[in-house]
Formats: C-alpha cells, sequence, structure tokens
C-alpha cells in the first residue's frame, strides 16, 4: 500500500459507482467524441473516455455506451462510426457533446464522410471504424470496432484526470 493512499472497503466483491468513479478516476484518458449518423442523415455525437486501443493486427479499438442511451441502436454490427480525438482546449466542446441536446453539431465545425458520419474539423486525430461486435457489459455495451481509416495531426491532447480536464505538463 503507498503512503497516504485511503483504504477503501467495499463488500467483497462489490465496489459502489462512487468509490469505482473516484478510484478510476485516477486513471488519466484522452477524451474522443464517438460521431455516427442516425436515420433521415442526422448526425450524433457523444463525449467518450472509454475508448481506447485494443488490437493491431487486424486494427480494433474499444470503448462502451451506457445501454440507456438513445443511440444504442446506431451502434450495430457493420455501422460506420467515427471517433475524434480532442486536443487541449476543446473542453468546452467535450461539455457539449457530454449534454443531451437535439443538434450538437449546430455550429460547431465539421464535415460528414460518404456514409454520413461526422467528424470534427478541429479534432486532433480520427478513426473512421464499423462496429465489430457490441456486447451487453453491464451498465454499458462494449463496442468493438474496426479500423478502416485515420489521420492525426501534431498537437496537445485534451486530458481527463479526476473528473476534470486537465493539461498535461510538458
Ligand atoms: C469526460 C467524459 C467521458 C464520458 N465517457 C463516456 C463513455 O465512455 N461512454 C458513455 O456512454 N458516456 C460517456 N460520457 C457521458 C456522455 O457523453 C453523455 O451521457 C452524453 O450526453 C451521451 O449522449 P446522448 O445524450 O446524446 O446520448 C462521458 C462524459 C464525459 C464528460
Amino acid at each position: 500500500m503507498g503512503a497516504g493512499m485511503e483504504t477503501m472497503k467495499p463488500p467483497p466483491g462489490v465496489a459502489d459507482p462512487r468509490s469505482l468513479r473516484r478510484v478510476c478516476g485516477r486513471f488519466a484518458t484522452g477524451v474522443a467524441v464517438i460521431g455516427a449518423c442516425a436515420p433521415q442523415g442526422r448526425a450524433v455525437g457523444l463525449t467518450v473516455n472509454s475508448f481506447a486501443s485494443l488490437s493491431l493486427e487486424p486494427p480494433l479499438i474499444v470503448w462502451s455506451l451506457a445501454r440507456h442511451s438513445p443511440n444504442a441502436a446506431l451502434f450495430t454490427p457493420g455501422a460506420p462510426f467515427g471517433v475524434n480525438i480532442l486536443r487541449a482546449g476543446q473542453g468546452e466542446l467535450a461539455r457539449r457533446f457530454a449534454t443531451p441536446q437535439a443538434d450538437k453539431f449546430a455550429g460547431v465545425p465539421h464535415w460528414r464522410c460518404p456514409h454520413g458520419v461526422p467528424y470534427l474539423d478541429e479534432a486532433l486525430a480520427r478513426l473512421s471504424c464499423r462496429v465489430e461486435r457490441a456486447d451487453p457489459a453491464g451498465d454499458h455495451l462494449l463496442i468493438v470496432g474496426a479500423v478502416e481509416d485515420l489521420a492525426a495531426s501534431d498537437g496537445e491532447p485534451l486530458v481527463f484526470y479526476g473528473g476534470d480536464f486537465v493539461r498535461v505538463a510538458a
């Protein structure tokens, strides 16, 4: 046990949501906006920090989506979606895409691929994917995406740590 580390002992096999959130919040992550195209061509997007690289050969990524999400039906096997990795300074954009509203892309510079998937002009990097599988895992769906195209630019990432957006120290 590290010095100063507070012991939190949940009953065996049980971690209450607050403790789990607090402990997992000690794991710094990047932040991404997942974009997809809903029926009638409506662009939808949501902020996630559950994104991770999964496999290089074949190229796979993974993220999780709350099962109660109104967009859960969009992420069925074969469906295209995009991952927009955010850059430092895009905390407001991350908050916008984490807040339910009719058109999150209104006024946000973006473009649409031929499948209608929206991509943010100012993202640090992007991956174009198709859902490989979407499996229930607790209160989330574990979504595995096959990467079909990708691009990156230079810059600093947006980082989520301890429940807040932070900058990486040089
Ligand atoms: C930093 C951050 C990370 C998040 N990560 C996830 C995530 O990994 N999966 C998820 O389903 N929601 C995540 N959320 C919450 C969604 O962004 C939020 O519920 C959003 O409103 C869902 O979009 P919708 O209301 O259009 O369905 C996160 C929110 C924030 C601020």
